[in-house]
């Protein structure tokens, strides 16, 4: 598969509009198609939950959005397209990246920071009506992101900081465990796409009541549409486009030369009447067909259900399974019957990744000793007298060196000098800080 993972999230709370649609779906869903990226969708439930305490509504709202991105194109065959509760490792590395995460750098997350400062105008305890949920959001996020080691996430300015921090939590995570387990995301921004109005002018959205659900029926389409907010010029007075909701989603659906006519009508005073219609069929003529398709999806929901169980299957197989063994493993929720000394070990924390010499009795009666790093056998003595002779070899190893394989010490199997010395060499740093 290419090499360039992309990840995007949709958090399941609502009806997709036509803003999510210029704004989100329709660029992701192009971008879906280059060759060059593995892309991930994914619905984040557990992030609804944060917002959303009715059940009904969260199931409905997974539903229209999974049917809406399928029907918007987006082909489960060759992106990983999945429900985030389909995947219990992402909770269990929420908890993994909870364990790492800085208590701090969650205050300071802008979403967490408003609510409080909610409170305080509001005369009211900080934390009053803030859930663990929402002040945890960003690390569940982290999880989302770090889980498939996505090198890009797209999204708006108002994420940017998630991002941020899920590279925080990333880094020392890898820097805490020795090792580089998690990729560094980076956020996409697309500045280049415009955010849509509403019918009352202001940035569509749901918090605004004023959206274009994208999959109203054809004459409820048309009855919003009528109802965008325009000023009160009149037929053959000339009209602005640059502070015109109207204009700005008609430049939102239409080629370039449709909207400089689109310009010049304006211009020439249009009325705004017929300036609705105009928009209105310029909307339908692009949704109508994926409408169509959006009701026959709708209409089955256990074949949408079928796809995300399958999906995200197939990813739990792929990534998501193997890809904790090896974390649990790192953070020491390990197997308690395994050697502690594995190939993971050496690559843990500096401290326990030390090689280490050490000292036996072989059935001969005689003691023995080796150095060992992780799996490997660097040195490997003979048999001595007394374990005090054993002991007194290793003490000179360690404070002088390996000079070289002698009657008493070899060699381990393929290890040269080189791999003694910096062996030696840790061991040596290691004694020079506890001293
Ligand atoms: N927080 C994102 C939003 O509200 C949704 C989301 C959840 C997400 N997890 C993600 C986006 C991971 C990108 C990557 O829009």
């Amino acid at each position: 598969m290419a090499s360039t993972r992309v990840l995007t999230g949709i958090t399941t709370s609502g009806t997709p509009h036509l803003g999510n649609y210029v704004g989100a779906i329709r660029p992701a869903v192009a971008a879906s198609r280059r060759a060059d990226v593995e892309s991930f969708y994914f619905l984040a439930d557990y992030h609804a939950l944060i917002k959303v305490s009715e059940p009904a509504r969260v199931q409905r709202s997974t539903l229209e959005i999974a049917a809406a991105w399928l029907a918007c194109g987006l082909d489960p065959a060759s992106v990983w397209f999945y429900r985030q509760s389909d995947i219990p490792e992402i909770p269990e590395l929420t908890w993994l990246l909870t364990c790492v995460a800085g208590k701090g750098i969650l205050n300071r997350a802008h979403a967490y920071k408003a609510a409080v400062d909610r409170n305080r105008t509001d005369n009211q305890d900080d934390d009053a009506g803030i859930s663990a949920g929402l002040f945890m959001y960003p690390v569940l996020m982290a999880a989302d992101i770090l889980l498939f080691d996505a090198n890009q996430v797209p999204v708006g300015r108002d994420q940017v900081q998630h991002i941020e921090m899920a590279r925080d939590f990333g880094q020392r995570f890898n820097h805490l465990y020795g090792s580089d387990f998690f990729v560094l995301p980076e956020a996409v921004i697309e500045e280049q796409v415009a955010t849509l109005p509403g019918l009352d002018g202001r940035k569509m959205s749901k918090s605004y009541d004023n959206t274009i659900p994208l999959f109203a029926p054809r004459e409820q389409l048309r009855k919003l549409i009528f109802s965008i907010v325009t000023d009160s010029r009149a037929p053959g007075e000339p009209k602005d486009t640059e502070n015109s909701a109207l204009f700005q989603l008609y430049q939102a659906f239409a080629s370039a030369d449709e909207t400089v006519a689109m310009r010049r009508a304006f211009a020439d005073g249009i009325a705004w009447g017929e300036a609705k219609q105009a928009l209105f069929e310029r909307i339908d003529a692009e949704v109508a067909p994926l409408r169509e398709r959006y009701d026959a999806l709708i209409a089955d929901p256990a074949a949408i259900e079928r796809q995300l169980r399958d999906g995200a299957a197939r990813l739990r197989e792929r990534y998501a399974m193997p890809r904790l063994r090896v974390l649990r493993e790192a953070v020491g929720l390990r197997d308690l019957a395994a050697g502690a000394s594995t190939e993971k070990r050496a690559k843990a924390k500096p401290g326990a990744a030390l090689p280490t010499f050490k000292q036996y009795r072989e059935a001969d009666g005689r003691f023995y000793f080796k150095l060992v790093d992780g799996d490997r056998v660097l040195l490997q003595s003979g048999g001595f007298e007394s374990p005090k002779d054993a002991g007194a070899r290793i003490g000179t190893i360690r404070r002088n060196g390996f000079a070289g394989p002698d009657d008493a010490v070899a060699l381990g199997e393929g290890v040269d000098m080189e791999a003694v010395r910096e062996a030696l060499a840790a061991l040596q740093a290691a004694d020079a800080e506890k001293a």
